[in-house]
């Protein structure tokens, strides 16, 4: 059954499959020269305590402010070296985020300077009416609404600060560990000794040389040297450097960038995704580190990698959040070469990091918040917001590595349909290519793709279909063929002809995505329509894409990706775009798919590699976990960190890539999936069949109940992600963020909210598990989903223990909501286009509740143009004793907040897609938490409605009870349409 070509066996055996994570294939910060360097720094900082001081400064003399006056400039020394020249620069956007950048001016070489141009979508506007202040020792602006925020750039030395009313809130170079590594020329000194193998942590003269690698070479410069106590006495691994068996040439030198950024007034930091870890980065300096190496951010396939650990994973993006129960804040530090981030908490009340990137200009943003909800709006402005995904790739996705043939999906297929359980796509890994080569089918094994997708497609249905970056090196590849003639490709560190590596098909080579002459290219790759001068003829606009390994993945490379001295467009080398590659080739996909139809439809491209910036292009997934309860776990809370990257659209294999899941974890793992943005089933090619219709009764019933539970569940979802691609604000939150003054929350990264629909989960991870404790962070009302059992919380936050039998979810409303769901099981989300809608009015302590629904055609961009509806439910007491439920047009109200910060004016009620639904009725209205049997049910100035009630058991009390539950069955109301309800 294994469909592995010889090659593909080759570069199986190449990666070594066999045995868990390797940690010798990585590096630590011990074996890499910068990072070794930057922490060495530190350390010497820490010792001489208080007498270090930064030997970076800004001349007085040269600070020029620009006409706008939202810009200053100035030139930047270093006493370490005098001769040499930075020019700094600090503006002030229209929103209050501060910008500070540094580069070297005149410089031997230039420091890669573009990484913000791939992330940002556009230039950030400028303030108008900030006005700088120049003091003797400081230049210093004010500004804000309420002119609470000021940034003080200090002169002697350099230190950067934004405070807000009067307390520091972000700090840079507060400690002294700024460092931007100038370009120099190789200077063989004239007599050099290459020492013996180093004692380890010794230095020459028998002192103590901080972190100093095993078996690196370290150069002496025997001459008395001046900046030893900032830089050290020897120059580490300034240029040639060696890790295993790979040398890399450095021929540019050092170029680090060293910078700390400190929030003294914020305890909790979150962000920088991705980590195996919790969302709030435990410590990896101070008394006793979780971790001890820094949080790494270099791009990277990771076999088997640790449930808990601080090493770069898939994707960076180098974004940190800083919380306090006064203000959340972030920095985005915008660099695309490898980083290390060290993180401590000096008190539980302040945090310290210390950013070591390998090459680049410092370019990072102060992003003031005040809220969690600011910052996300301030962030979202710099890279943009989520896309708005195709509504079927909300549904379920069926993958393994792999459906090994047309049949093999017409028969997964089937079996779904046979057992009701409801599916919108299924997917076909690397093994449906022909050797490898994407674009081009096993002409043996899927003789028939079009009319296998169009199986597919009768249904409702989508397919996705792997498409990665290496390009088999043969000649009869149209592909690699055109790639290499156009000269598109990347190359080797002599920046000539082609750089060639391993993976799956074989010897490999890249495209290079920053040159500009592959776009076009990579488009027409994905181009149906014959005629186009190369046609992907055997596809259909119902096959998307999914973007695998490209961080990129290199079998036989460093650290399994290409060489740092590689060379891309414009003479770059890869060490200084390296985290940003694999965003450039979903990007591309993602233009491309949309481009397949005329007008444009929305792409559905998942993608393993990430920066900041790819939540533009479609979904990440947290690539091969491995099938264990702790990979479950922390899955839950790498998606959770990913949405406060950005990038929202996240979910991890469900059942676990490695291994053969037991029923029960089976089972769990759907309902981590069922309750993640992106919800897919994948396996790697050794583990046995393990789709849902496969399972015995209990297990398989509860995962088809599970995988309904989800479709009914759409319309919140696609709600949610609306709102997601007009605030930034992520799909999934945690507790911090709903409730930012509880303290106990700050931590809390197993429990989180949908959107701001008020739906509570708390996804079980763990063995055996009966039941569970959810904290409810304020005094309100939380009814449980299935059974209206109404826990009350506690202004002091409280917890409460909910059962949580393997049949069970923890799910629970939150007082004050009002959830649209279809409750009709389909066996796909197309399916459900007219299906009756179901309210849920879940009623807060004071009797009120409110909710939105989103809807449009879900495939088209017709939504950018007021296709859409937009609706608000709010139930509010009408007299007394009485309540009244409406529905209202909110596209009629907010038109300017509709999709994508889109102005749309011109929103216009009757649009075609709300004529297309506009006999789409609420099939049922359920009120839930009503204080008394109402005496009768009417529409506003109309007819009675049929209706039943049950009443509430202790519902009020304290300690909770179950809910009174009023159904009006059939209450003749359209979901597009204004309308009330009046329950007396
Ligand atoms: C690695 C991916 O992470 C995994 O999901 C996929 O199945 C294999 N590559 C084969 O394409």
């Amino acid at each position: 059954m294994r469909a592995l070509t010889l090659l593909g066996a080759v570069a199986l055996l190449l990666v070594d499959q066999s045995s868990a994570f390797k940690a010798h294939d990585f590096k630590t910060c011990s074996q890499s020269g910068f990072c070794r360097r930057g922490r060495a720094l530190s350390a010497r900082a820490k010792e001489a305590k208080s007498s270090w001081v930064s030997p970076y400064s800004v001349d007085p003399s040269s600070v020029h402010i620009s006409l706008d006056h939202a810009v200053f400039t100035a030139a930047v020394k270093s006493s370490l070296y005098p001769e040499i020249n930075f020019g700094l620069e600090v503006r002030i956007q229209d929103d209050g985020v501060a910008r500070v950048r540094m580069d070297e001016v005149g410089g031997l070489r230039k420091r890669y300077n573009e990484a913000a141009s791939w992330a940002l979508i556009a230039e950030p506007a400028l303030s108008k009416t900030i006005k700088w202040t120049t003091g003797k020792k400081d230049i210093r602006a004010v500004y804000g609404d309420k002119k609470d925020i000021e940034v003080v750039v200090a002169y002697e030395p350099l230190r950067v600060t934004l405070l807000r009313n009067g307390k520091e809130q972000i700090v840079l170079n507060g400690r002294g560990l700024l460092h931007m590594e100038h370009f120099r020329n190789k200077i063989e000194p004239p007599t050099t000794t290459e020492e013996p193998e180093p004692v380890e942590g010794e230095g020459a003269e028998g002192e103590k040389v901080e972190g100093e690698a095993e078996g690196q070479a370290v150069l002496k410069v025997e001459s008395e040297n001046p900046r030893a106590w900032f830089e050290g006495k020897e120059e580490d691994a300034f240029w040639e450097e060696t890790f295993l068996q790979w040398t890399d040439s450095k021929p540019k030198g050092p170029e680090s960038l060293s910078l700390d950024i400190t929030f003294p007034n914020h305890g909790s930091v979150y962000g920088i995704p991705q980590h195996a870890t919790r969302i709030a980065l435990p410590s990896t300096e101070g008394e006793n580190p979780t971790f001890t190496d820094p949080y790494r951010l270099y791009n990277a396939d990771v076999f088997e990698y640790l449930a808990s650990s601080p090493v770069s994973l898939y994707g960076s993006i180098p974004l940190m959040h800083a919380h306090s129960t006064d203000s959340t804040v972030a920095v985005f530090h915008v660099v695309g070469s490898e980083t290390w981030i060290d993180v401590s908490h000096p008190s539980d009340r302040s945090t310290e990091t210390h950013w070591i990137s390998e090459s680049g200009i410092l370019d990072t943003f102060l992003l003031p918040g005040p809220t969690a909800e600011e910052v996300f709006k301030q962030y979202a402005r710099l890279t943009g917001t989520a896309v708005l995904p195709a509504q079927w790739s909300l549904g379920y996705h069926q993958c393994r590595w792999n459906y090994i043939s047309s049949e093999d999906v017409r028969t997964v297929q089937k079996r779904f349909d046979e057992e009701d359980m409801p599916v919108d796509v299924f997917w076909l890994d690397i093994e449906h290519a022909a050797d490898h080569k994407y674009f081009m089918w096993n002409e043996k094994t899927f003789p028939d793709p079009i009319e296998m997708t169009n199986d597919v497609a009768a249904n409702g249905r989508k397919m996705v279909v792997i498409v990665d970056p290496h390009l088999k090196r043969v000649s009869d590849y149209p592909a690699y063929k055109s790639a290499s003639e156009l000269g598109i490709l990347v190359k080797p560190k002599s920046g000539e002809g082609e750089y060639e590596g391993w993976c799956w098909p074989g010897s490999s080579s890249w495209t290079d995505f920053f040159n500009p002459a592959a776009w076009d290219w990579w488009k027409s790759m994905f181009k149906i329509q014959p005629g186009d001068k190369w046609s992907w003829t055997k596809s259909t606009t119902d096959i998307h894409i999914w973007n695998d390994m490209n961080e990129p993945s290199v079998f036989n490379g460093p650290e399994i990706t290409m060489p740092k001295d590689n060379i891309h467009y414009g003479g770059w080398e890869h060490r200084d775009i390296h985290n940003i590659n694999g965003m450039l080739f979903s990007n591309l996909t993602y233009q491309a798919v949309a481009e397949r139809t005329d007008p444009p439809t929305r792409p559905f491209v998942l993608t393993r590699a990430f920066y900041a910036g790819s939540q533009r292009f479609g979904a990440m997934w947290t690539g091969d976990n491995l099938g264990t309860w702790e990979h479950m776990a922390v899955n839950v809370k790498m998606v959770l960190a990913n949405g406060l990257g950005g990038l929202s659209f996240a979910g991890s294999d469900v059942g676990g890539f490695f291994g053969n899941p037991e029923p029960e974890m089976l089972v769990r793992w759907y309902q981590v999936g069922a309750f993640a943005p992106f919800f897919r089933a994948h396996a790697h090619i050794d583990t046995k069949r393990r789709e849902p219709f496969l399972l015995e009764d209990p297990y398989k019933g509860i995962v088809k109940d599970t995988l309904r539970l989800r479709y009914t569940m759409l319309p919140i979802w696609y709600t949610a992600f609306r709102e997601t691609t007009v605030t930034g604000m992520p799909v999934l939150r945690p507790q911090f963020i709903m409730f930012p003054k509880d303290k106990a929350g700050f931590d809390m990264d197993d429990q989180y909210y949908i959107g701001s629909t008020g739906l509570l989960v708390k996804p079980i991870t763990e063995k055996g598990a009966t039941q569970t404790t959810v904290h409810l962070a304020e005094d309100q009302v939380y009814y449980d989903y299935f059974n209206n059992y109404a826990h009350r919380g506690a202004s002091k936050g409280k917890d409460i223990t909910v059962a949580a039998a393997l049949n069970q979810i923890p799910l629970l409303i939150r007082g004050g909501s009002i959830l649209p769901t279809r409750e009709r099981p389909r066996r796909a989300s197309s399916l459900m286009k007219d299906d009756p809608f179901t309210l849920r009015v879940a009623l807060n302590k004071a009797g009120s509740a409110r909710g939105e629904l989103y809807l449009d055609d879900g495939v088209t961009y017709d939504h950018t143009k007021g296709d859409f509806i937009w609706r608000e439910f709010v139930a509010e007491k009408a007299s007394k004793k009485g309540l009244k439920i409406e529905s209202r047009d909110l596209g009629k109200a907010k038109p300017a907040e509709a999709v994508d910060g889109v102005a749309l004016a011109s929103y216009n009620p009757a649009n075609s897609f709300a004529k297309s639904v506009e006999d789409v009725r609420v099939e049922k209205i359920v009120v839930v938490g009503l204080a008394t049997k109402p005496t009768n049910v009417k529409i506003e100035d109309g007819k009675e409605l049929v209706w039943e009630y049950t009443p509430g058991v202790a519902a009020g009390d304290k300690k909770g009870g179950t809910a009174s539950v009023l159904t009006i069955k059939d209450p003749k109301t359209l979901i597009a349409k204004d309308w009330a309800i009046v329950i007396q």
